[in-house]
């Protein structure tokens, strides 16, 4: 584990300037079966729009677009960006663009956000800011999923299991379900009614309990 600095943008310039798909996303069982699960987790049928920032090669994000009328995905990096615009070209419902959040984030709301991979490489400062813009920018009711890896890694500020609490900490967010994985945390959370309620989970909505 490093000290309290974010992970350098040259870091994910340097990763891609080496290899297309630096982490194997579009290659690995292991993310396959992660991307499933991540997807499994949602708690609606369909969400009417969708933002991922740090989409990467833009695999989740080919798998969101099957539950998504929208969907918004971003990269700091270019040629990354650029191989999830390739990837999901034959989905016209899916708009990437070369972004670097929290300090570009996009002004409209969402009833689905998606943080796959991406909260451990911010410092302090720099995930508090990524955690409030994501809940000004999810709609009342709308979903928040995180997923990360857990295992201590020299470019990650945080395991999985240690932005857990970080993440049930949002006052504004209602915890709804949680992964531990071997490898990896994955968490869901809906954002509270203006009353401070939640709304049902899945099976109340459909009115089985
Ligand atoms: C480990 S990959 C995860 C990709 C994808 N979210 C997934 O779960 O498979 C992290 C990605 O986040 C991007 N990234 C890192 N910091 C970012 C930032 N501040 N804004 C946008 N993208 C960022 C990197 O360029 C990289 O493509």
């Amino acid at each position: 584990m490093r000290t309290n600095l974010a992970t350098s943008p040259s870091y994910f310039d340097t990763m891609y300037a080496g290899s297309a798909d630096p982490w194997d996303l579009a290659g690995r069982w292991y993310e396959q079966r992660k991307y499933a699960l991540t997807v499994a987790a949602l708690p609606r049928r369909r969400y009417r729009r969708a933002f991922e920032p740090g989409c990467s090669v833009g695999v989740l994000t080919g798998l969101l677009a099957g539950r998504c009328d929208r969907v918004l995905a971003t990269d700091r990096v270019p040629a990354a960006a650029e191989a999830a615009a390739r990837r999901n070209r034959d989905r016209p419902h899916v708009e990437v663009r070369c972004m670097a959040v929290p300090d570009e984030w996009p002004e409209e709301t969402f009833d689905l956000i998606v943080l796959s991979e991406l909260l451990y490489y911010f410092d302090d400062a720099t995930l508090q800011e990524v955690l409030k813009r994501t809940v000004d920018g999810l709609e009342p009711g709308g979903t928040l999923v995180t997923v990360h890896w857990d295992h201590p890694v020299e470019d990650h500020l945080r395991t999985g299991t240690q932005l857990a609490p970080l993440l049930t900490g949002v006052p504004e967010l209602a915890p709804l379900g949680r992964l531990s994985d071997p490898d990896f945390v994955l968490q869901t959370f809906t954002r509270r009614l203006p009353d401070g309620s939640a709304v049902p989970a899945p099976a109340a909505a459909e009115g089985l309990v």
